[in-house]
């Protein structure tokens, strides 16, 4: 597979990592262990060498996951993990916590979770705001100097939070939310980005599955998956929000593609330093969203997805209300 650099950050992954939270987390019951030790190391075999995990996933059992599906080729891989959040007795989030003593000893754990002596990538996972981002940004250039961590991320991050923490520590990468059908990032934050030289890591990329085409109106979901949560994936939203699966399946058609690789070659066209990293439990598919790399949208392509977009309206939105505090902060 072809590498991009995230940024000006020298960090160079496979143009489609893999975003391994639904092999644990999220989605409804985890994937048996052996089956996701294999799919994570099938993907290396097919060329992903980035990683993305977080202590939040599980909690814990992500990176656990990771640290042993990667050990044979740990040093031929990038492994990005995320801090930030405080858990209780039954592993639920129990709300944010980014001050530094907490983040020094996610690190130390993480490290251990993951068997390995470094942490490529470590991401504030939400931006805390009881905590200035300039301490953050400073306990993990403090990391970085003893050698624990190599780059520093942000997630949903807003355009000043991104400024003061670039100023304190560079910031090799923000991951934050970005697909045909939440494109914000684009009025903002990827020209403070360009102009930082920082790199974009676009998570649910595929629209949390909605994009593939694979999830209808009539879809149900497993009690613990979060999409029932989620207003966009109400019922009545699915059902309204059909046009952007069909928009998708005609250029697909016409690119001789699937649908899944026309959201992911879409965001591989807006920049070259975007690095798309979809999730997903099944070989099948992971190989279907690997060969996104290979889909070139010309600009004609761009040009007709762009004015029929114009012509769609999203409905519902991306978090229900306590969590859409947390974003863009
Ligand atoms: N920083 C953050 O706050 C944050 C938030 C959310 C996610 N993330 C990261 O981003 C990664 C990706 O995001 P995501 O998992 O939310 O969403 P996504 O990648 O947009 O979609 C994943 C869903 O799509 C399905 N899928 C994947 N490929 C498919 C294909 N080719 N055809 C049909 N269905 C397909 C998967 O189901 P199957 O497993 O059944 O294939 C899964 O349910 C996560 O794994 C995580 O690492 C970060």
């Amino acid at each position: 597979m072809q590498t991009r650099e995230l940024g000006k950050s020298g960090l160079g992954v496979s143009a489609i990592g893999l975003g391994c939270m639904g092999l644990s987390y999220g989605y409804g019951p985890a994937t048996d262990t052996r089956d996701a030790i294999a799919l994570i190391r099938q993907a290396f075999e097919r060329g992903v060498t980035f990683f993305d995990t977080a202590e939040a996933y599980g909690p814990y059992k992500n990176e656990e996951l990771l640290g042993e599906a990667l050990a044979p080729f740990r040093d031929q891989v990038v492994v990005a993990t995320k801090f930030g959040f405080n858990f209780d007795a039954n592993g639920g989030q129990s709300g944010m916590n980014s001050r530094p003593e907490q983040i020094r000893a996610v690190a130390d754990q993480a490290l251990r979770r993951l068997k390995t002596d470094v942490i490529d990538l470590f991401y504030q996972h939400r931006v805390d705001p009881d905590v200035p981002i300039e301490d953050v940004a400073g306990t993990v250039k403090a990391l970085i100097s003893e050698g624990k961590v190599k780059h520093f991320g942000l997630s949903e991050a807003g355009v000043q939070t991104i400024r003061r923490a670039h100023a304190v520590q560079p910031v090799t990468a923000l991951q934050s939310e970005y697909s045909l059908w939440w494109r914000e990032p684009e009025q903002e934050i990827l020209p403070t980005l360009e102009e930082l030289g920082i790199g974009f890591v676009p998570f649910s990329p595929l629209g949390k599955g909605f994009l593939t085409g694979a999830i209808s109106e009539t879809t149900t979901f497993d009690s613990k998956d979060f999409r029932n949560i989620v207003p966009r994936f109400s019922q009545e939203a699915r059902k309204a929000n059909q046009a952007f699966v069909d928009l998708l399946a005609e250029i697909a058609a016409h690119k001789k593609a699937t649908s899944a690789q026309v959201a992911l070659a879409w965001l591989l066209a807006q920049k070259p330093w975007i690095v798309p990293i979809p999730g997903t439990t099944k070989l099948h598919r992971l190989e279907e969203n690997i060969r996104a790399a290979e889909v070139e949208l010309t600009a004609e392509d761009l040009a007709n997805i762009e004015s029929a977009l114009a012509t769609i309206k999203v409905e519902g939105d991306r978090y229900p209300a306590h969590l859409q505090a947390r974003v863009n902060r």
